[in-house]
């Protein structure tokens, strides 16, 4: 049953204390995500599913997806007069806005399709974005992208699953919507999420436990351990392989979620990117009560060196976070 006394996301923004380019930036990035969402559910019908064929400045391979994701969001924002630039995990460099188009003080960064692996497949995917402030309209560079986290305006990603949901942050709590496809309005339909402190279930690819670093092996073995072992309690594990799935399980119910840095490549820091995925889903998760760090420190105050950086993240419940945390502090 709808509630028909929610308010719809243009309605939220009216009452929050933000300035009035930011709503309207938040709206059209709200539009593209229900846009991408179309796309993602028609699928196989418009031959939009599998590999472009193409690999992106990290290597990895392109799907169809992540393209036209990326092309949505670029089409969608480059006219809004709201933008100085955009910068995007499959674009090698940062997209200023042209000079014959409108600028805006705002920069748009994202992922365009997280958890691409999961595309053919029919598993939850999503589209996570960050948001900062320039000063620099007309002659924006790379440097004005380089922020710490804690400097973003507003985050927030779009989460394809059997509901597409919004989730957003403009600094005053995380409040998530709902995509009511009869009228493609998004709906308020959770506020002020809080993650519970403690959990009992971790999410982490397993499949790397012989390339961990001492600290997470110890908090993940001392998980398994269960009942029996040092934590006195049983762990459950999930891992869908989309962080935005992920991490909206742990915003949802609690949890803690980890990809972090491992021995298969010393001088990587980690496989998510930090401005587009580590920074925003920080955001999110310490607006939401929880922790986010890439070991010993937070992920907030990390300043970025490039645009598609790389690092180890770990985040969720807040007791769970500062464990792994101490465990880190003391190696
Ligand atoms: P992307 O699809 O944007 O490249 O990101 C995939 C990321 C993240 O969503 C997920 O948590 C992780 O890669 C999954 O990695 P594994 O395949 O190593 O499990
Ligand atoms: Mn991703
Ligand atoms: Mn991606």
């Amino acid at each position: 049953m709808t509630n028909s006394s929610s308010p719809n996301l243009e309605l939220f923004l009216q009452q929050q204390n933000i300035p009035e380019q930011l709503k309207e930036l938040l709206m059209q990035v709200a539009k593209s995500c229900d846009s991408i969402s179309q796309a993602v559910n028609r699928g196989a019908l418009d031959n939009i599913l599998g590999s472009a064929g193409s690999g992106n400045i990290q290597g990895e391979t392109q799907q169809k997806l992540d393209i036209l994701s990326n092309d949505i969001l670029l089409d969608d924002n480059v006219s809004s007069g709201l933008l100085a630039g955009m910068a995007s995990e499959e674009m090698d460099t940062i997209y200023p806005i042209p000079n014959d188009m409108p600028k805006g003080k705002y920069l748009l960064l994202f992922d365009p399709l997280d958890g691409s692996s999961n595309i053919d497949v029919n598993v939850s995917i999503g589209t996570i974005f960050s948001i900062l402030e320039t000063t620099q309209s007309d002659s924006v560079t790379e440097q004005d992208f380089l922020k710490p986290g804690n400097m973003q305006v507003a985050a927030g990603y779009a989460l394809y699953g059997p509901q597409t949901i919004l989730t957003l942050t403009t600094g005053s709590g995380v409040h998530m919507f709902t995509l009511d496809p009869n009228n493609r309005q998004f709906i308020l339909t959770r506020s002020n999420v809080l993650i519970p402190e403690d959990t009992k279930e971790f999410a982490i690819n397993m499949s790397n436990l012989r390339h961990w670093d001492t600290p997470v092996k110890r908090y993940i073995d001392e998980c398994i351990a269960g009942k029996e072992g040092p934590r006195n309690k049983d762990f459950n594990m999930r891992w869908i392989a989309s962080m935005v799935a992920d991490v909206h399980r742990v915003l949802t119910r609690g949890g803690i979620f980890m990809y972090p840095w491992d021995k298969r490549d010393p001088n990587k820091p980690g496989k998510l990117r930090l401005l587009y995925e580590a920074n925003p889903m920080s955001f999110l998760v310490e607006q939401a009560g929880g922790l986010s760090i890439n070991g010993p420190e937070s992920i907030s105050t990390i300043q970025p060196n490039h645009l598609h950086e790389r690092v180890s993240v770990i985040l969720g419940s807040k007791n769970e976070v500062a464990l792994v945390q101490e465990y880190h502090l003391q190696k």
